[in-house]
């Protein structure tokens, strides 16, 4: 790192060497749009330098690249909407907008959901029904034909899939829902792009202008040097990070699927490109970006080419090209790793919000053992987040579940992590004995005996086993496990986000099996097409588990935003003195919140004075049940119950 007063002098001397040229797009636009970007600029320049320099000032060209980076910024301020600008200005004076508690989000693929982008439009109104702010459409730029990950190996930044619409329809989608209070999200898959990509395909031609984009290689002395110290993401699909392309006989680095080719962001030219796709994503409308895969994007020789510093550099450098260029633009972080790597990438200056996938696999954890001393353990220390930063709470995703807990926090608790991991496996895999789960192995490694679980949070929840067994009994307590899983992320503090068809309790789709571009994804099994016809029948029907989940989340998403304490994320874990009871005090806007849920299928019990000294108060209402509590004696939650309760005296 270079020492930061000469970083500051010398990022004062080049900005003054590069202004004339920059200037001269000032008299493209208006002299107060051209001041709102200089402001930000100035404002970010050090930062934004200081950073670029760590990365590339080695190379002889940096300055022309960081010349090219401005000129860049500056073109794609004159391209931005105006109604963008409008809402940069907004979100500048509101930074914190989106800890409120009105915030719900949804995830959908657009095919799935809707078929095209044309026809999301129509659903609109459904989604304002469900109190969505936040709506996160998977991958939909084009793509290999076939199998392309879900649309997570891009061949184009800058146009939608043929099949979905174009650009200017999701622009234009972008504004209408901006417009009804709905934020739109997309993915920045930027770890790696497809072989169909453009770049890729001029490297196969042989350009090594564009070789130089990715890691290719002549022969196995590289890679077998990385893959020394490399974990395998997709072991079934093939084996090691590198993939044979007998058309160019060469090696390519593939952290994932063989047709997504990592690239190199060693080369400053890798790091312009994928600023300007993202620029141009951002005046599209987008105003969360999520960052796909962010901890793979920076190899180091010798370690697991995770998270390295780089990474958190390059991200960064994104960021403060945002707040120069996109400033009402929030980043995402998709870090699926250790709970500690999760937070590095969370701050203002880098992530604003983060998937939590601590939680999401502790919650599950909870549901198995039926006991919460690991999530009570690791939410105590691991909740918090920097001022200005959001979780994403989620209970599962498009992608597998992870036992992603800390070892160390395990043992505290006197967890064995590897006996427990493959407890949680083979109790979600519905392969233990008395398990309510019905979830699909995804990638097990034969070597390490690892694996990740695939499934509907409906049938993980058991809904799926208890329909076949026609026993209302275990029906009505899979039902409860869902609700008690909502209850807890739209409370916890962040942005709950829901896998759209979740909120109907759909189960498994198990006919992926049947299409060859699908089959060998087990995460297909958790992303079936929406039935609408079938959603119109239950969706009222009170008597059907569907219907009943349905108007129960609903009411609890109201419920969420209507309460002021839930604004941001400050949480308190209380100690329940219980083991199934998890609870936390949530704290604002003069409102005092107290939650409890219980994880056992069986009624316990929280202690009266516990209940007065969390919940400050002798007598309290339930906001979900309705019923008024009172301290006097011990809380009685029934199997599966939450309560969020309110001191009334
Ligand atoms: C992320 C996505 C996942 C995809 C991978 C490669 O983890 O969530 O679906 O397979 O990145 O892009």
């Amino acid at each position: 790192m270079a020492d930061a007063e000469w970083v500051r002098q010398q990022a004062g001397v080049s900005l003054e060497r590069l202004w004339p040229r920059v200037a001269a797009l000032s008299e493209q636009t208006t002299p107060a749009q051209w001041q709102a970007f200089e402001a930000r600029l100035r404002r970010e320049w050090e930062r934004l330098f200081g950073l670029l320099y760590d990365l590339y000032g080695g190379n002889y060209d940096f300055f022309y690249h960081l010349e090219q980076l401005l000129l860049a910024a500056g073109r794609s301020w004159l391209e931005r909407p105006d109604w963008l600008k409008q809402l940069d200005a907004r979100r500048e004076a509101e930074p914190e907008w989106f800890q409120s508690q009105r915030m719900v989000g949804g995830v959908l693929y657009v095919d799935r959901f809707s078929g095209t982008l044309a026809k999301l439009r129509d659903h609109l109104p459904y989604f304002k029904e469900l109190g969505l702010t936040y709506l996160h459409l998977m991958p939909l730029f084009e793509a290999p034909e076939g199998n392309s990950d879900g649309g997570y190996a891009v061949s184009s930044y800058r146009h939608v899939s043929p099949a979905l619409g174009t650009i200017e329809e999701l622009a234009g989608l972008a504004r209408e829902f901006q417009e009804q209070g709905i934020s739109l999200v997309v993915d920045f898959v930027f770890n790696h792009t497809s072989d169909e990509h453009e770049w890729a395909r001029r490297a196969q031609a042989g350009d090594p202008k564009y070789q130089s984009y990715y890691f290719i290689f002549p022969d196995r002395v590289v890679p077998d040097a990385y893959e020394r110290t490399l974990r395998e993401i997709f072991p079934q699909v093939r084996r090691g990070s590198f993939t044979w392309r007998e058309d160019m006989r060469r090696w390519v680095w593939t952290t994932f699927n063989s047709f997504q080719w990592d690239l190199n962001y060693a080369n400053p030219q890798v790091f312009r490109a994928m600023a300007e796709e993202l620029l141009f994503i951002a005046n599209a409308g987008v105003e969360i970006l999520r960052l796909d895969a962010v901890a793979f994007i920076w190899k180091r020789m010798g370690t697991s080419c995770e998270n390295q510093p780089e990474a958190h550099m390059l991200i960064q450098a994104f960021n403060a090209l945002a707040r120069i260029a996109a400033p009402a633009m929030l980043f995402k972080s998709e870090a699926i790793v250790h709970p500690d790597d999760v937070l590095s990438y969370i701050s203002p200056q880098e992530c604003q919000i983060s998937y939590n996938p601590l939680l999401m696999a502790l919650l599950w954890e909870a549901l198995a053992t039926r006991e919460v001393k690991l999530l009570e353990h690791s939410m105590h220390s691991r909740f918090k987040l920097p001022p200005g930063c959001a979780w994403v709470n989620y209970l599962r995703s498009h992608d597998d579940i992870g036992w992603t807990f800390d070892d160390a926090d395990a043992r505290w608790e006197w967890i064995d992590p590897a006996g427990h991991r493959t407890f949680l496996n083979s109790f979600y895999i519905g392969r233990y004995a008395g398990s309510f789960a019905r979830g699909v192995p995804f990638q097990e490694n034969p070597d390490t005996g690892d694996a990740r679980v695939s499934g509907t949070l409906a049938s993980l929840a058991g809904l799926e086993q208890a329909l076949q067994s026609g026993d209302q009994q275990l029906i009505d307590l899979a039902v409860h496990r869902i609700l008690l899983l909502h209850s807890i992320i739209l409370s916890i503090g962040g942005i709950p986000l829901i896998y759209l068809g979740d909120e109907f309790g759909t189960l498994n789709d198990y006919s992926y099996v049947n299409d060859l571009d699908k089959a060998d994804d087990s995460r297909w099994v958790h992303r079936p097409p929406a039935d609408w016809q079938w959603r119109a029948q239950v969706q009222s029907d009170l008597a059907s588990p569907h219907g009943f989940i349905y108007t129960e989340l609903t009411r609890l998403i109201r419920l969420r935003q209507e309460q002021p304490a839930i604004w941001d994320g400050a949480m308190e874990v209380i100690e329940s003195g219980n083991p199934h009871l998890f609870g936390y005090v949530r704290h604002h806007g003069g409102q005092r919140l107290l939650v409890v849920a219980n994880f056992a299928e069986e009624a316990q019990e929280l202690d009266g004075n516990r209940l007065r000294v969390y919940g400050l108060g002798y007598q309290f209402t339930d906001l979900l049940g309705g019923g008024s509590i009172s301290a006097a004696r011990a809380l009685r939650l029934g199997p599966y119950q939450c309560v969020w309760l309110t001191a009334t005296a």
